[in-house]
This record gives C-alpha cells, sequence and structure tokens, in this order.
C-alpha cells in the first residue's frame, strides 16, 4: 500500500514540474523596452517603445517634434501636402472656400484674416496636431515634420496674399499684370 501511494505522489510530482516547464515555454508577449535604451534584451522579437514607424508610414501615437529647418525643400513640401489635405475646406488661397465648403461644411476662416496673420506659426502646426473646434486633427495621416512644413507654407501663404506691390523686389514687380 506504502508503495502505490508513493508511486501516486511520484507521478504528481512528475507531472506537476512538467506543468512547470509547459509554462516556461508558453508563448508571451515581451515587454517594452525604450527605444533609446540599450538593452540586452536585443534580437528581433525585442519590441521598442514608443513603435518605429515603417518607411512612408505614419505612428499612430506620432509625438509632436519641434520644427525642421525652414527651407525652400520644406516649403515645397509644405505646398504639396497643405494641397492634397487642407485645400477641400481651406482652398489654394487659404481663404477659405475649399470644394467641401462649397458643398455645405462650416467655412473655415480664412488665413488672411488678422487673428491668423498675427497668429505665431506655431499656432498652425498645433491646430493641424490636435484639431480645432469642427476641424479634426491631421496628427494621424500628415507626419510632425509635415506638419511644421504645412505651418510654413501657410505663412507664405499670408505673404502672398498680404504684400504691397511696392514692397516686392524689382524683378518680380515687372512680372505682375
Ligand atoms: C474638412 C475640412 C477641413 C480640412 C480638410 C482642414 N480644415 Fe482647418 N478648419 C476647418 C474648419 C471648419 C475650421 C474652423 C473650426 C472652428 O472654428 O470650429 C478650421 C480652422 C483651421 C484653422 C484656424 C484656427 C483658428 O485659430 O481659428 C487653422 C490654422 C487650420 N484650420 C489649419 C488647417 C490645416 C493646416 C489643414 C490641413 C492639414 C486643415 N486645416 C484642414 C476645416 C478643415
Amino acid at each position: 500500500m506504502n508503495r502505490v501511494v508513493a508511486l501516486v505522489l511520484l507521478l504528481c510530482g512528475a507531472s506537476l514540474l512538467a506543468a512547470c516547464d509547459n509554462m516556461a515555454k508558453q508563448p508571451r508577449d515581451k515587454t517594452w523596452t525604450p527605444a533609446d535604451t540599450n538593452s540586452t534584451d536585443a534580437g528581433p522579437e525585442r519590441k521598442v517603445w514608443p513603435p518605429q514607424p515603417a518607411p512612408n508610414t505614419v505612428a499612430r501615437e506620432d509625438r509632436p517634434q519641434p520644427a525642421p529647418a525652414l527651407t525652400p525643400a520644406l516649403l515645397a513640401r509644405g505646398k504639396e501636402r497643405y494641397e492634397i489635405y487642407c485645400t477641400p475646406c481651406h482652398g489654394y488661397l487659404g481663404d477659405g472656400d475649399g470644394m467641401i465648403v462649397r458643398r455645405g461644411f462650416p467655412r473655415p476662416p480664412s488665413f488672411h484674416a488678422e487673428a491668423l496673420r498675427n497668429a505665431p506659426t506655431r499656432h498652425f502646426y498645433k491646430v493641424a496636431t490636435n484639431g480645432w473646434g469642427a476641424m479634426y486633427s491631421y496628427a494621424d495621416r500628415v507626419a510632425s515634420d509635415d506638419r511644421w512644413a504645412i505651418a510654413a507654407y501657410i505663412r507664405a501663404l499670408q505673404t502672398s496674399q498680404n504684400t504691397a506691390a511696392a514692397e516686392l523686389p524689382e524683378t518680380v514687380r515687372g512680372t505682375l499684370r
């Protein structure tokens, strides 16, 4: 009898050990490690926080970044992005008569109104990042650098509509009709 009990106990113990072994091997998630940490948990399975965006994608949790340097290339990028994302409501000149507005969407203020002419460039960046009233956020579609590029282009649009002919360089003035 004692032998039977001992055998049963032995088998139970063995199966418990086996269970422990399975638990150690079962599928589980790796913990997040900060992107800037030299973690020893390196390798392909290492998860990094914040998630690193793949090329040509916008991270969902894109965080506001400082403004990149203002260059002609940034302005050109801003014009391109503005015309894709903002013209449907704000229009090509920024006066708020985009195609959707002509079809009944609430009309945004003109970028040439005094209040917005006096607003700092970062205001345009912030509105594109967080949304504003009836306008929703663009942070999940337009990356941070592109939002700055758009903000810079809005500044250029404002200048284009609010500069006296007399202030223009002579070469440009000659081309005016
Ligand atoms: C679907 C239409 C729509 C699109 C697209 C749109 N906006 Fe707007 N925007 C609005 C409306 C409507 C308002 C006014 C919201 C309000 O006052 O409630 C507004 C307001 C603004 C303002 C003024 C905020 C203020 O201080 O009064 C800025 C700046 C602005 N938008 C920037 C942008 C930029 C940059 C983009 C492109 C990334 C963009 N918008 C795309 C509809 C749009």
